[in-house]
């Protein structure tokens, strides 16, 4: 969630009264942070994930309430954020095939918790809208599980109480608010702080619950009204070792638009599972999920995430969060075409971003089903979830944002590839290049552009689509493509 003023008592109470967010004129005060990769000189490094901090190798997937919260025109049956509403939208994903394909997470976006607190100082369910720890129980008797949302610090309201198992009070180990949204910081040098976290991670193992949305984090989090500390990644720290120290195994999801220069994203990927790339996707103040404007704006973040790291020549432990997943709606409710939806589920599973569907799970059609949970989907999820795409242009196999670009996953020892050609549309004013092409345009790279022009011919299918064709050596890919649309291809070496 992005901090929007009128949002901000979300976190205590059940109603988001979103508004509309507007571009970052703030993010240029996260000096350093978002700074373009430099150019690959069309060299390819393959990148690769390795198993996460808390000891996952698959990213997330699953559902989240937010969708509905934020975009409630999109969600007519929502009006109230309870276990009701949690539990008609997650039985989906135990019924219809979704958790088997890997989509078993249960997630509760802001607004599950109370102002209130425990003796000790926790963070508590709320009562009057959620059960917990049945929710989590029930959860996963039918094989799903838990996410929460939640923030860095402690409620204010604890301040006089003693942190469990010792004999310090949070006034002691407290360290200043954030102003708009009550919570108050920790002085992460005090030993006690840990304890605090230790026991509140046991609480959240109490209510079943599996992952841990970490939101308002910083350096990142930027414009965001709430006057965050500048530097809260002590608290992915002290929850990653939280989650070591009491043995229950949990992801950490930090959000949003985690500062992403070297300084800050090694502790990240030490400590995390998945940082949010970008703002917001949601399409707010509207009727439809999502519009292309923010999915050429969450793409092109996710280019310059995984574009840091070709030069790295190591295993990424953490994994890109593009944000919520909008493909499983018809297009009328998702508010991109079909064709745009395919190009979103490419592109989020190519990146090996997390999966969590923000989508209202009741109006799956056709399309939304076959890709979140066909044979195809869950073979290119498996492979991105190693090898993630990351860019190639046409004519230099540089890394740059460009509307007509190209995009490679591996190769893997073997030779297998994916790869991407898109016409991501005319810039709609964050998609990070220039272009404003409209119409159908031809999309060509060679398997030099590439860097895969060693191998004697190849196997190209279209993924989505099931075709296929040979393309030898010194030979191209080639795609006519209107505006927000591509093509998925799995590339394997001819026998
Ligand atoms: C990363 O960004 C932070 C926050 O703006 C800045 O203090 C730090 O110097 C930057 N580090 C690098 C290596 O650019
Ligand atoms: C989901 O879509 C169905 C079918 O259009 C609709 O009946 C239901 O109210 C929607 N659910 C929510 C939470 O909006
Ligand atoms: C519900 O939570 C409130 C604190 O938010 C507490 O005072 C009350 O006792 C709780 N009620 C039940 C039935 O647990
Ligand atoms: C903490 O205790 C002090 C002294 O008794 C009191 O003034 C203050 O209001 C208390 N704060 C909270 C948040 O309960
Ligand atoms: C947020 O905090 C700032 C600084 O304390 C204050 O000026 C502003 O009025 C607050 N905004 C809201 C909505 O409370
Ligand atoms: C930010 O917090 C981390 C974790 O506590 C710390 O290691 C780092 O030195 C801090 N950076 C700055 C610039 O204070
Ligand atoms: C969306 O389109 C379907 C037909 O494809 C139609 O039945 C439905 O009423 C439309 N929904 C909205 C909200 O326009
Ligand atoms: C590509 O096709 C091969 C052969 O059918 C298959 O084994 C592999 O899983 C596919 N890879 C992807 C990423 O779809
Ligand atoms: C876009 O155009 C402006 C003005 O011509 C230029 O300064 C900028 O570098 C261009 N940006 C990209 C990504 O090409
Ligand atoms: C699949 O068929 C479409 C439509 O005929 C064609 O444009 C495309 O190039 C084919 N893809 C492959 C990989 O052969």
């Amino acid at each position: 969630m992005l901090v929007l003023l009128s949002c901000t008592v979300l976190l205590f109470t059940q109603k988001c009264f979103a508004s509309i967010p507007v571009q970052d004129p703030n993010d240029l005060v996260l000096d350093g942070c978002y700074t373009e990769p430099p150019s690959n000189d069309g060299i390819l490094n393959t990148v690769r994930y390795g198993t996460t901090p808390n000891g996952y190798t698959e990213a997330a997937r699953g559902w989240t309430s937010y969708g509905c919260q934020a975009t409630p025109g999109a969600c007519p049956g929502y009006s109230t954020f309870d276990q009701a509403f949690v539990l008609e939208q997650c039985k989906v994903l135990a019924e219809s095939g979704f958790a088997a394909a890997g989509y078993d997470l249960c997630c509760l976006d802001a607004g599950w918790n109370t102002a209130a607190t425990d003796k000790y100082g926790r963070t508590i369910y709320n009562n009057a809208t959620f059960a917990f720890p049945e929710l989590g129980n029930h959860l996963h008797s039918l094989d799903l599980k838990l996410g929460v949302y939640f923030a860095p610090g402690f409620n204010c309201g604890a301040m006089n109480k003693t942190i469990k198992g010792t004999q310090t009070t949070l006034y002691e180990v407290w360290d200043g608010n954030y102003d708009n949204i009550s919570l108050c910081n920790f002085d992460y040098s005090k030993p006690a702080v840990q304890k605090w976290h230790d026991s509140q991670v046991e609480l959240f193992h109490e209510y079943g619950i599996d992952l841990l949305k970490l939101d308002y984090v910083t350096p990142g989090s930027p414009s965001n009204g709430a006057n965050l500390p500048s530097n809260t990644s002590a608290a992915a720290i002290a929850y990653h070792n939280a989650i070591i120290n009491t043995g229950h195994q949990m992801r950490l999801d930090l959000s949003w638009k985690l500062c992403r220069n070297d300084t800050y994203f090694q502790i990240w990927d030490k400590t995390a599972d998945s940082i949010r790339t970008d703002q917001d996707v949601n399409n707010y103040g509207q009727s439809t999920f999502v519009a292309l404007q923010e999915v050429q704006r969450a793409i092109d973040n996710a280019r310059q995430f995984v574009a840091l790291q070709t030069f790295k020549n190591q295993l990424i432990t953490v994994r890109p969060d593009m944000d919520d997943l909008f493909v499983a709606n018809p297009q009328n409710i998702t508010g991109i075409t079909d064709e745009q939806r395919i190009t979103v589920m490419s592109f989020w599973l190519g990146f090996g971003s997390n999966l969590i569907l923000g989508s209202n799970l009741t109006d799956i059609d056709a399309l939304g089903k076959k890709l979140l949970t066909s044979a195809e989907s869950r073979a290119a999820t498996a492979f991105c979830n190693v090898y993630p795409i990351s860019p190639r242009n046409p004519s230099t196999g540089d890394n740059l944002a460009m509307q007509l670009s190209g995009w490679i996953g591996g190769p893997s020892p073997a030779g297998q590839a994916v790869v991407i050609l898109a016409n991501l549309g005319a810039n709609l004013g964050e998609a990070g290049y220039n272009t404003t092409l409209t119409g159908v345009q031809k999309v060509s790279i060679s398997l030099k552009d590439l860097g895969i022009d060693h191998r004697p011919c190849y196997v190209v299918k279209d993924i989505w689509n099931g075709n296929s064709s040979i393309v030898h050596q010194g030979g191209s890919l080639t795609a006519y493509l209107d505006e927000g649309n591509s093509q998925f291809l799995n590339l394997t070496v001819c026998n």
